[in-house]
């Protein structure tokens, strides 16, 4: 069996429902190809991993899926990405609607000179509300990110006062404030401790419950902790995806089983 055959078939079995979908997709910048053909499904819940070597182009993908690089100098896309059943970079796409349906958090985290409530609340900045749901949106975009018991009386201190796990778990909680139909994060424990590491794994699945949860980590432990479903990129391509138990200990291609095992990758 062909390497595309056996990747379509574990790509069938494993995703039924689909958030993400790729066809063909490819991403330039100037002369240089980053990603080429990538075809993938994602599913519509539950937490994907990307995984692969550092210059993989993991943090590409991932930023294509909400548009957030289209103000890249030189920026070219090949192919098609929907998200649900819409072609994102087809010409009636709303960007500004997308990336509040699709929400990101970073590697290292970013608040803004505010304080806590405002960080949360940024979003939403158009949005008339009364006080009272401010209130609501700020208490329980911090119950979801776990923060909540942190913070709740220090809401107006400014954000930056908070540790840099606190921040992360922030950075989370105003992407939920604007109740994301994605969520997706560029190795979001890579800056912080391992505790607050493991709160935003729990955090990652519980969130993976009811929508989906796109993550990028270089930590072969916690993708094997945290991911229903994980997709190995290797010099811009995708090697293979599929369900955890299938790319961890089933898969039958030795490049995936080299990097998910032993570390290493050739490529
Ligand atoms: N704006 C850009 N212009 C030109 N090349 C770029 C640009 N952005 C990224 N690249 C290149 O694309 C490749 C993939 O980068 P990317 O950041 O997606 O990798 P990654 O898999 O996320 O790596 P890491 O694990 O180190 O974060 C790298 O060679 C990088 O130098
Ligand atoms: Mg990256």
């Amino acid at each position: 069996m062909s390497t595309a055959q056996h990747l379509q078939l574990v790509t069938d079995t494993a995703v039924q429902e689909t958030s993400v979908s790729m066809d063909d997709f490819g991403v330039w910048f100037g002369d240089s190809c980053i990603i080429s053909g990538v075809t993938a499904k994602l599913p519509a819940r539950g937490v994907s991993v990307l995984v692969g070597p550092s210059g993989a182009g993991k943090s590409t993908l991932l930023r294509a899926i909400n548009r957030i690089s289209d103000d890249t100098a030189g920026l070219a896309i090949k192919g098609s990405l929907s998200f649900q059943t819409e072609d994102i970079y087809a010409g009636c796409c709303d960007v500004t609607e997308l990336r509040a349906r699709i929400g990101m958090v970073f590697q290292k985290p970013c608040v803004f000179p505010r304080s806590i409530a405002q960080n949360v609340l940024f979003g939403l900045r158009g949005v008339k509300l009364t006080q009272a749901q401010k209130r609501d949106i700020v208490e329980s975009a911090l119950r979801s990110a776990a923060l909540w018991d942190d913070v709740h009386a220090r809401l107006g201190e400014r954000a930056d006062t908070l540790s840099l796990g606190q921040q992360q778990r922030l950075c989370i909680a105003r992407a939920l404030a604007l109740k994301p139909d994605m969520l997706l994060m560029d190795e979001p424990t890579a800056s912080v401790d391992p505790v607050s590491a493991r709160t935003i794994e729990a955090l990652m699945r519980d969130l993976g419950k009811t929508i989906p949860v796109l993550t990028v980590t270089h930590n072969l432990a916690q993708a094997k902790r945290v991911a229903d479903y994980v997709m190995f990129l290797c010099d811009g391509q995708l090697v293979e995806a599929g369900a955890k138990d299938h790319m961890f200990s089933k898969s039958a291609l030795e490049k995936t089983q080299t990097y998910l095992c032993e570390e290493f990758c050739d490529c």
